[in-house]
């Protein structure tokens, strides 16, 4: 799968080859996009309302590549107390017990092919709203903002950011 990813694109590299603004145009994507229910029911609006910040949950959100989903442990910090006698929370209690991963559903994803990565965008000063719209006043996330290669590129020439191919792909060298 890697492979053939690498060969389409050294492939479209070599049409595109010489060339300062790419021609490719991705097709756009319907937003927004839901995604299946979460295993335990989970509403940004209420924990931004509680007043709490992306990165208390999404802790490497500044610092690494993956922003990091948090797991019962985290959330029983506040839910040994909080809401304790909720369904929901006991379910939460229970993932903590019994050691297991709450397997939340992704929402925003780019294919293995394509390097992203939190860090650096965080630094040069990007929110995150821009990336992924008013999570905060959500009860359910859905992908609201595209992550075709246009979008991304987009915003890379807005900001004068490179768009060399090999920016965001790993051209095997
Ligand atoms: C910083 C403390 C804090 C953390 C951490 C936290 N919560 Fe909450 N949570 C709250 C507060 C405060 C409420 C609102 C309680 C209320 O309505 O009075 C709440 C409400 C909820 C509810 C609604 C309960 C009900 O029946 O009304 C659920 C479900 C929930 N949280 C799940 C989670 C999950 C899942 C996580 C971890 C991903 C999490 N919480 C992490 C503080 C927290
Ligand atoms: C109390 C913990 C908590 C806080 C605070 C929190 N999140 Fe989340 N976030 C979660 C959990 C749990 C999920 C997975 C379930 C879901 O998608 O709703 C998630 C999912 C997401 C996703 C989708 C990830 C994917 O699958 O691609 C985005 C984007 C996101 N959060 C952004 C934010 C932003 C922006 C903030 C601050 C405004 C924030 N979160 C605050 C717990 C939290
Ligand atoms: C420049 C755009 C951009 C910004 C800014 C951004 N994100 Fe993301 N985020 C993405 C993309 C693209 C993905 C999918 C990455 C992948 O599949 O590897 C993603 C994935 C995620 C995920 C899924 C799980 C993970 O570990 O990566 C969460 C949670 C998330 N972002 C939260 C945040 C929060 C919180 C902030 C602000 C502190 C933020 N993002 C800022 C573009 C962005
Ligand atoms: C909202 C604007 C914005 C969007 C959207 C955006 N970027 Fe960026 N990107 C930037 C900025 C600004 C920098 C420069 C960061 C720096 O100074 O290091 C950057 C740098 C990068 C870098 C080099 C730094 C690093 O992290 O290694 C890569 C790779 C990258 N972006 C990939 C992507 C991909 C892939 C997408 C789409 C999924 C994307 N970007 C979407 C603004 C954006
Ligand atoms: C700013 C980051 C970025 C740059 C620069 C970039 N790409 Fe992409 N590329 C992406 C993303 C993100 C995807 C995945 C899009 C998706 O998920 O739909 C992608 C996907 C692709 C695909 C698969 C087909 C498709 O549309 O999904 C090819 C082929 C490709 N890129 C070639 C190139 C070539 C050739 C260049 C240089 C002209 C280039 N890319 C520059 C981010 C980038």
């Amino acid at each position: 799968m890697r492979n053939a990813g690498i060969a389409v694109i050294w492939l479209a590299a070599a049409v595109a080859g010489g060339q300062d603004q790419p021609v490719y145009k991705s097709k756009e994507e319907e937003l927004p996009q839901r995604v299946a229910p979460q295993p335990v029911p989970f509403s940004h609006k209420v924990h931004a309302e509680a007043g709490s910040a992306c990165k208390d949950c999404h802790t490497t959100a500044a610092t690494k590549e993956r922003a990091g989903l948090p797991q019962a442990d985290r959330c029983m910090l506040c839910h040994r107390t909080v809401k304790a006698d909720s369904p929901a929370v006991q379910e939460l209690a229970k993932y903590q017990r019994e050691g297991k991963r709450i397997a939340w559903v992704r929402v925003y994803r780019v294919p293995e092919f394509v390097f992203f990565s939190h860090a650096n965008h965080g630094k040069a000063g990007e929110a995150c709203e821009t990336c992924h719209g008013p999570v905060a006043t959500r009860d359910e996330v859905a992908k609201e903002v595209s992550t075709t290669m246009t979008s991304c590129m987009n915003c890379h020439a807005a900001r004068e950011v490179s768009n060399d191919c090999h920016f965001c792909h790993s051209l095997g060298y």
